[in-house]
């Protein structure tokens, strides 16, 4: 039916202030959200083809497979919200399950958005699509004015959840539950704790594309922030962290050298690491607390092969 894109992002220099600030902390980070430039983005999706990373393929096996319990379990909505949404892939089992008369969708990515959910408003002819280019994570209430009125359901799978320490996501969790309102409903997938050989696997798949992927994030800052990182010198390095329950990525520098990223200059000592993504790994129970403590209401869940998805209302 109708299709609506609307750019919010405000021009803030995000980037720069973000990778600015993570360098010139210690140890040096960049936030896991800076990975996703066209080639990040592609990357990601070859990623998921890979045989040890089997995370996407799962969600989509149980969300196939469990769909009629999940649909019922659900009831009527009038509009389904995915904050990240991407490819707008995913939600396309929910539409076809559910009905609602509306879809909003953001991406910090707003070109490749709009181009995504734009189909989505002729395959689905009572379908509304609202897409928001915005970085949910700044700006999450700025969407509010352009849900509609009714019975929302917040949807976040893919264990994106995973990149935040618990007390970010269940600030999270709780900024979902203000924007979902009175009857409003989050359906979320993560990841579950499991083998951790098999977890170590999947952050460092044979083909090396996991390594293409954490090290593009220097092609990146070289070409959007004249940065002179030379990725020959710095190491994919990925691990399982038991005690905290997450996949921790860095890029460790396989030299003393020094870089230049806008303009400003970085020091790296031979083995020091740029720390660029947690990737957290769950109980269902340590989830539902976490939920819980940010206003939400367990109300059903499936599982399969070490992957989660709960509602709550
Ligand atoms: C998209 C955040 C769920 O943490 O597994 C994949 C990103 N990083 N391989 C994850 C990712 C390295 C992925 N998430």
């Amino acid at each position: 039916m109708t299709f609506t894109f609307k750019n919010l992002s405000a021009d803030r220099d995000d980037l720069r202030v973000d990778v600015l600030t993570g360098l010139a902390a210690s140890p040096k980070s960049i936030p896991p959200k800076y990975f996703y430039d066209e080639a990040g983005c592609r990357l990601f999706e070859a990623i998921c083809a890979q045989p040890e990373y089997v995370l996407c393929r799962t969600e989509q096996a149980l969300m196939r497979s469990r769909l009629p319990d999940i649909a019922a379990a659900i009831g009527a909505v009038d509009c389904i919200v995915e904050p990240g949404a991407g490819d707008c892939v995913k939600v396309r089992r929910l539409l076809d399950a559910l009905h609602p008369g509306q879809l909003v969708v953001m991406d910090i990515a707003g070109a490749p958005l709009a181009a995504a959910a734009e189909p989505l408003s002729r395959d689905y002819p009572d379908l509304a699509v609202t897409a928001l280019g915005m970085d949910f994570l700044h700006d999450l209430e700025a969407a509010a004015p352009h849900l509609p009125a009714g019975r929302r359901l917040i949807y976040y799978p893919g264990s994106s959840i995973g990149n935040f320490p618990p007390d970010a996501a269940t600030a999270l969790l709780a900024r979902f539950r203000r924007l979902a309102g009175a009857d409003g409903q989050l359906l979320i997938g993560f990841d579950l704790k499991k083998d951790p050989q098999r977890l170590h696997a999947a952050y460092n798949d044979a083909a090396g594309v996991t390594a293409a992927f954490n090290l593009n994030l220097l092609v990146r800052l070289n070409r959007e922030l004249g940065a002179d990182f030379d990725p020959a010198r710095f190491s994919h390095y990925a691990f399982y962290n038991p005690v905290a329950g997450r996949i921790e990525m860095h890029l460790v520098s396989l030299a003393e050298q020094d870089v230049s990223v806008a303009g400003e200059r970085f020091h790296f000592a031979l083995g020091e690491t740029l720390h660029t993504e947690h990737s957290y790994k769950f109980r269902c129970d340590e989830f539902s607390t976490m939920a819980r403590n940010a206003g939400w209401q367990w109300s059903a869940e499936w599982t399969q092969d070490g992957f989660a998805v709960q509602l709550y209302r």
